[in-house]
């Protein structure tokens, strides 16, 4: 089988990992790829991940077996739709149907029809609707972008003023949605939906902010574990009997189906697990901790089998650029790459080039750098015993990872 990844990033590198282990895949193409996805086969450049008419028709040319997805862009842009049209099977939902994703209003309202614990919300095209409601509402505040922003239109805040401010910029842009405040830990469950059904992956969390204890800017995730320990026992049978199924039958219903990955942001609130976000595609970087717990063939997996596990717990720590999130730095070498880690380690790329035998610094997220062992201690030690070995100047990352 002929495989094309979709994407370039740490969740992608994973993801393709996994993939190239499969007794069925013969050949796995990344477009655009990574150094590290560089490693598993070959990588098409000069095409954007989004242009859906230049993949579906290079897909075609090359006659893939199978399109697997990672980031949302190419499905909001209508991949998936383009794929299917020219007969070349794909894991992904329509563009329609990942709106799940690119509009947070549609999801809301999805959420509300199929009866799934969420928090309340409320959608604004005018800014002065959007300020009014935020005047007479306390805080915490949730102001989202309905649209897909890279990760730059969430705001939560104390402050109605700059919750006001956020509601005032980006309607400018498109509605916004205001949500009432979910608190609680968070975890990532993340469901492989096809026509035969719906199966559950193991959950993770991830760590959203840049600094230690939670502290500074939000960025796309500094780090991530798997087993989550701290879960109610039938979380993930709970959340796809009460979130998934009701989502799956409200799209059918909505004749719309969805079919690919369902990623269920969960809040562990006070009152019980509610749904902060879908995504329509796997976590970055909870992939990376997810995956390499995984015994069973992830094409068989994305054919609708029940995955098996095996017994290890992972801990993923994320390498990131100076300036990371808002201005990283590009260009430093890496160095530490060539270093023989062992079995118990895995090292994704993520924002590499490599350039002349050297791997430089390309990108915010640059490594992730996943440790795994028996239990999330010593995953723990293998995956800062490793980053150890690698550096480049203005490295961050947070050391409390799975702590
Ligand atoms: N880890 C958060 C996300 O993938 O959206």
């Amino acid at each position: 089988m002929k495989v094309l990844l979709l994407g370039s990033g740490g969740r992608e590198h994973a993801m393709g990992w996994k993939l190239a282990q499969s007794s069925r895949v013969k050949e796995l193409i990344s477009l655009p790829g990574n150094p590290g996805l560089a490693t598993l086969g070959p990588v098409i450049e000069g095409i954007a991940v989004d242009d859906v008419g230049a993949i579906s028709a290079m897909a075609k040319i090359h006659g893939v077996d199978l399109v697997v997805v990672g980031p949302e862009a190419p499905l909001a842009a209508g991949v998936a739709d383009a794929l299917r049209r020219t007969g070349v099977p794909v894991f992904g939902p329509t563009r329609s149907a990942a709106r799940l994703e690119s509009s947070k209003a549609f999801a809301k309202d999805v959420m509300k029809r199929a009866g799934v614990a969420t928090g309340g919300s409320s959608t604004f095209e005018d800014p002065a609707d959007a300020i009014s409601h935020v005047e007479s509402t306390d805080g915490p505040y949730v102001v989202k972008a309905d649209g897909l922003a890279g990760g730059k239109g969430v705001l939560v805040t104390e402050s109605r003023a700059d919750a006001s401010a956020w509601a005032q910029e980006w309607t400018e842009h498109g509605p916004v949605v205001v949500e009432e405040y979910l608190a609680g830990p968070e975890v990532s469950v993340f469901a492989v939906c096809t026509d035969s059904g719906a199966v559950a992956l193991e959950p993770a969390r991830d760590y959203k902010r840049l600094l230690e204890g939670d502290e500074g800017p939000n960025t796309g995730g500094m780090g991530s574990f798997s087993p989550v320990d701290d879960l109610p026992p039938s979380l993930v049978e709970d959340t796809m009997r009460d979130v998934v199924q009701p989502t799956l039958a409200q799209m059918d219903l909505d004749r719309n189906p969805f079919s690919g990955f369902l990623y269920v942001g969960l809040v562990l609130t006070s009152q019980g697990p509610k749904v902060l976000e879908f995504n329509v595609r796997l976590g970055d970087p909870e992939t990376q901790a997810v995956l390499p717990r995984m015994e069973s063939d992830l094409v068989d997996v994305l054919e609708g089998a029940e995955p098996v596990w095996n017994d290890l717990a992972t801990v993923n720590v994320v390498l990131a650029a100076k300036g990371y999130p808002t201005s990283p730095e590009k260009g430093a070498a890496i160095k530490g790459l060539g270093t023989d880690f062992g079995e118990s380690v895995h090292v994704f790329h993520a924002g590499t080039v490599s350039e002349n035998g050297k791997y430089l610094v390309n990108g915010g997220r640059v490594l992730n750098v996943v440790g795994t062992g028996p239990d999330i201690r010593s995953a723990r030690h293998r995956a800062f015993a490793a980053v150890e070995s690698i550096s480049w100047p203005g490295m961050a990352y947070r050391t409390d990872i799975a702590s």
